[in-house]
């Protein structure tokens, strides 16, 4: 989730390209770069770790020019925020630099394959493999020279150094010759090679005014001004140049020149620019034309699962890979059990987390409030490991418990959202959940990613325990793979960040409401379970506007008919948002779901919510049911898992109960679940998917049923009254 801005026409390029990323650092602020070339000393680097104030100073310190450069503000994945790992990357001649927003999944694959070749690295980062793969598409897979000495002899070659700025180097090829190859043509080459998600910007000092972007995945947009253009993750970068956008779509590549924009597919046949006009305002475009911070994360929840899963799992085998966990497949066998330890949004998960572990891994696992564990004597277990689990790393209560369980002797492993951020520092190792920063206080992609963490983490205990079959295994990846696709229908969007998303799409959402209640909500009909779920028009998104044409993420423009989640979420907030309380009710892996879902409500729309296990209704809580008490009820189940069964049956009997007392339930169910509706007032339904995977679903309506109360209820909802993003005292 970083932040790209390239530039190509007369401006000064410097003051552009800083201008952009600053519009652009609520992508990523942990390190920033800039390169630029065609300026007396050829291609230059600038780059800095921290807020974009420092790379300002480095500017300062030692100027940069040119006539076409790019920049990059960086929300670390893989490598430590260091200047080393800032972009611009270059490649290993010195000729060319790459930005890139993503991950390159094979990249251990790549990396190996081309030290063979006498490739040298100098950054931990998987960006540096697409500079070096670009150079191997120049070179044909030579060994590389620069000047005509081997690389070896490169003054770059294994330092360590980032500063590397002044270089010039001029020439790939032995006898200093420029290559005959392109660089559009060398960038198809290279990303045809890459597995995983990217929106890279290129430059090449051999190729004077030149860039080249190509996209899979992550957003990218080309912007057209007066006789300039300009390259940007996201719209803001540029807005305040030019409204005229060309949204990339994924397996395009635009090449930008001082004459104008030209667009192909990775194989080069040439494509028409879509130009658009966007009509936002700058706040607008920060949000990307959603009103809130918190519904365009929502919506970025298939892109943050995907992200959280790539390159951990093999699709092939099933087998999970941790790298970044320091602890040995002995440490993890040999373990007593799991001490978690989490506030708010992450304790749910990892309430959740403990369903996932125990059940795959055999694995005891204990969940802490955070802010609880020091004080509660907890008993010093040498063989236990702590957990952390926290969006920012920077909880006052979360690390106070890690500092309690590394006292006591435990190991401590962070699921968290930041790299570098303060618990990760103590930790033996950390899974980074790649949601990218979350801007909205009320957690919501970040809970998602964190879900994701563990089901892959208690997939790799139960790996290395032995208590789970090679067959499990690559069942379980593969429904695993499938989770975007299927978020990307639930939210009723063509998610361009969510490959895959037509593979496993599950037929779509809808309320339906049974016949002897409310005459209020209109039954609408269904569309067919098929791609054109998956798009549609603009006006069918009532909370993204300011987009004039097609929109940008409609591959296919057929309409459909199909009312999205959010307007049937809209709906029940319009019949309950006057309620003084709400219950929410879940058994097993759901009931932390049913917590998640009253505390999203209470802490944007103010009203009181109790989250409940359903099963404990009856030993007290009932006695506040009446007709004024609307019930949300997670009733989801996996036919082909016997517990799963036995649980919904169990749900429906206290559905009933709540019922038979006139209380108003919502329920949460699987596509095509006619029995609940029999039974309640109102059925949002999600689609189908394993029981460990489904609170990853089931969650997505709750967050939405929680916003638009909220904004009906005229909340501030990205920023609650009282609380703060992250809680940095105890
Ligand atoms: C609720 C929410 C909070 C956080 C909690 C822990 O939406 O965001 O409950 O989950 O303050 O924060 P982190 O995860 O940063 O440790």
């Amino acid at each position: 989730m970083c932040g790209i801005v390239g530039y190509i026409g007369p401006q000064s390029v410097v003051p552009v390209i800083i201008e952009g990323l600053r519009r652009l650092e609520y992508r990523g602020y942990d390190s920033a770069g800039i390169a630029v070339a065609g300026g007396p000393n050829g291609l230059e680097l600038r780059r800095a770790p921290g807020k974009l104030r420092n790379l300002e100073t480095v500017i300062h310190d030692s100027p940069i020019d040119g006539t076409f450069g790019i920049g990059h503000t960086r929300w670390a994945t893989h490598g430590r925020p260091t200047e080393e790992n800032a972009h611009p990357h270059r490649d290993g001649s010195g000729t060319l630099v790459v930005v890139h927003n993503g991950i390159v999944e094979n990249y251990l694959a790549l990396k190996k394959e081309l030290i063979a070749k006498g490739h040298k690295f100098v950054s931990e980062t998987d960006t540096e493999i697409i500079a070096h793969l670009i150079q191997d598409a120049f070179e044909g897979g030579r060994p590389q020279y620069i000047d005509g000495r081997p690389q070896s002899d490169s003054p770059y070659a294994g330092t360590d150094s980032a500063n590397e700025s002044e270089a010039v180097v001029t020439a790939l090829n032995p006898d200093g010759s420029r290559p005959a190859m392109s660089l559009e043509e060398a960038v198809r080459r290279a990303v045809k090679r890459i597995t995983g998600a990217f929106a890279i910007g290129v430059l090449s000092a051999l190729e004077p005014n030149k860039l080249v972007a190509a996209r899979m995945g992550p957003p990218a947009v080309i912007g057209i001004g007066d006789g300039e253009f300009f390259l940007a993750s996201d719209v803001p970068g540029i807005l305040h140049h030019t409204r005229n956008i060309h949204f990339l779509a994924d397996g395009e590549l635009a090449i930008l020149t001082k004459e104008g924009v030209s667009l192909t597919d990775f194989q080069g046949a040439a494509l028409p620019l879509k130009v658009q006009r966007i009509t936002w305002d700058p706040i607008q475009a920060e949000k990307a034309g959603y009103k809130h911070f918190m519904l365009k994360e929502i919506n970025e929840q298939p892109r943050a699962i995907r992200d959280t899963t790539l390159g951990r799992v093999s699709l092939d085998t099933g087998k999970v890979f941790l790298e970044a966990m320091q602890l040995t497949d002995d440490d993890l066998r040999n373990a007593s059990q799991i001490t978690i330890a989490a506030c708010g949004t992450s304790w749910h998960a990892g309430l959740a987390g403990k369903f996932m572990i125990e059940r795959l891994a055999r694995l005891p696992v204990e969940v802490d409030y955070a802010s609880e564990y020091r004080y509660r004597d907890p008993i010093a277990d040498p063989r236990a490991i702590g957990l952390l689990i926290t969006q920012s790393g920077e909880t006052a209560d979360t690390l106070a418990a890690q500092a309690e369980l590394i006292a006591k002797g435990s190991k401590t492993l962070a699921i968290c959202n930041v790299v570098g951020a303060a618990i990760t520092r103590k930790a033996q190792g950390t899974l980074t959940t790649n949601a990218g920063p979350e801007i909205g206080v009320a957690s919501t992609k970040a809970f998602t990613a964190q879900l994701t963490a563990l089901f892959v983490l208690a997939l790799h205990l139960a790996q290395v325990r032995g208590t789970i079959s090679d067959e499990e295994s690559l069942h379980l990846v593969t429904e695993l793979s499938k989770l975007p696709g299927k978020l990307a229908s639930l939210l009723n969007i063509n998610s361009p960040d969510a490959p895959g998303s037509s593979e496993g799409v599950a037929a779509p959402t809808r309320l339906s409401q049974n016949a002897g209640h409310n005459k209020n909500v209109s039954f609408r009909p269904e569309a067919q379970s098929d791609l054109s779920g998956l798009t549609q028009n603009v006006s069918s998104r009532p909370e993204r506007s300011g987009v004039e044409g097609p929109p940008h993420f409609a591959t296919d423009r057929r309409s459909t008919t199909r009312q999205p989640l959010s307007a049937q979420c809209e709906e029940l907030a319009r019949l309950f948002h006057t309620s003084d309380d709400f219950l929410f009710l879940g058994r097993g892996i759901h009931y932390p779901i049913a917590l998640e879902g009253a505390l999203k409500l209470k802490e944007i729309s103010y009203i009181h919510a109790e989250g409940y296990p359903a099963g404990e209704m009856k030993h007290g809580p009932n006695a506040l049911i009446d007709e004024s008490l609307p019930v949300v009820c997670i009733a989801t189940k996996d036919p082909n898992d016997p517990s799963s069964v036995l649980k919904y049956e169990k749900t429906l009997s206290n559905i009933q109960e709540v019922t038979a007392r006139s209380g108003r339930v919502i329920a949460i169910a699987i596509e095509g679940d006619t029995e609940i509706s029999q039974l309640v007032e109102q059925t949002i339904y999600i689609p189908q998917a394993p029981e460990l995977l489904l609170p990853i679903l089931e969650v997505v309506p709750l967050q939405l049923l929680a916003y638009h109360i909220a904004v009906r209820r005229g909340c501030d909802v990205d920023q609650p009254r009282n609380l703060a993003k992250s809680v940095t005292v105890e």
